[in-house]
């Protein structure tokens, strides 16, 4: 059974379809891409999918069960993890401590506050704090532990984000756009980095512009353009197809 499966997905903000009986599934384990110009939809498809908005209609199925129109939260505590595609990073706080924030977000806040009083729970805190750590040299932030968010580099800001979606410990992770605004350095290094979580069990659902990376790392890739899926394939089969060649790899050659 495929982990996460879109029906006839749309989404109207007034008249406009920003995204329109888009389907597909992704098989569990996989690095699915979703590609097309801007404007395209994709971000939107992430937040429909990952409940920051209700769909106009459709169906949003995880492992079966449908999820669509839950909250963010919710959908956390099911697996779902994200990053975005402007940065939701807190600046004033170090990154250990946003990496600590994205290990709560399944959990409910006034619950949270509660159990923070326990002795047993800030044990727990310190836990969370050495596994905060290791989830930063995981994606390679080992130097930057203790600093403050707004010290920090912008490549290694887009790694943290990778860190605090991590920290929920997702089946499914949605990244949105993790190379963008990077070098070609840093972009491989990314590159790197996805084939890693996705080796480790995650599957991970990009949005990402650099075609070198998509192509390089993608299991299958979903083409999107104007809100509407243009066609869905190997990476092979997605570079020969004319449609796309026309919408998107002509527009960007
Ligand atoms: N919150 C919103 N309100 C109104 N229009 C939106 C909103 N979010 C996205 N759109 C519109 O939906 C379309 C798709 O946008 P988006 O999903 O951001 O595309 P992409 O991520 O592919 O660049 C665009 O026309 C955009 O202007
Ligand atoms: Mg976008």
């Amino acid at each position: 059974m495929a982990l996460l499966e879109v029906r006839e997905l749309s989404k109207a903000f007034g008249g406009v379809m920003a995204v329109q009986e888009v389907s597909f599934e992704v098989e569990p384990g996989i690095v699915y891409s979703v590609i097309g110009p801007n404007g395209a939809g994709k971000t939107t498809l992430f937040n429909l999918i990952t409940g920051i908005y209700t769909p106009s209609s459709g169906e949003i199925r995880l492992d079966g069960q449908p999820i669509a129109g839950q909250a963010p939260h919710r959908l956390a505590q099911k697996g779902m993890a994200r990053t975005f595609q402007n940065l939701q990073i807190c600046m004033n706080m170090t990154a250990r401590e946003n990496v600590m924030v994205g290990a709560h977000l399944g959990l409910d806040r006034n619950l949270l506050k509660g159990m923070l009083r326990w002795p047993a729970l800030r044990r727990a805190d310190m836990a969370l704090r050495e596994k905060a750590a290791e989830l930063m040299a995981y994606v390679g932030l080992e130097a930057f532990v203790d600093s403050r968010a707004d010290a920090m580099p912008y490549g290694a800001l887009k790694r943290l984000e990778v860190a605090r979606a991590l920290a929920a410990q997702p089946r499914i992770l949605f990244l949105d756009e993790p190379a963008a605004g990077l070098n070609p350095k840093e972009t491989s290094e990314i590159d790197v980095l996805v084939k890693k979580i996705a080796d480790g069990g995650v599957t991970v659902v990009l949005v990402e512009h650099d075609m070198k990376m998509v192509m390089n790392i993608s299991d299958r890739i979903l083409v999107l353009d104007y809100g509407k899926k243009l066609t869905e394939g190997t990476a092979r089969e997605v570079r020969r197809n004319p449609d796309v060649i026309a919408a998107y790899l002509g527009k960007a050659a």
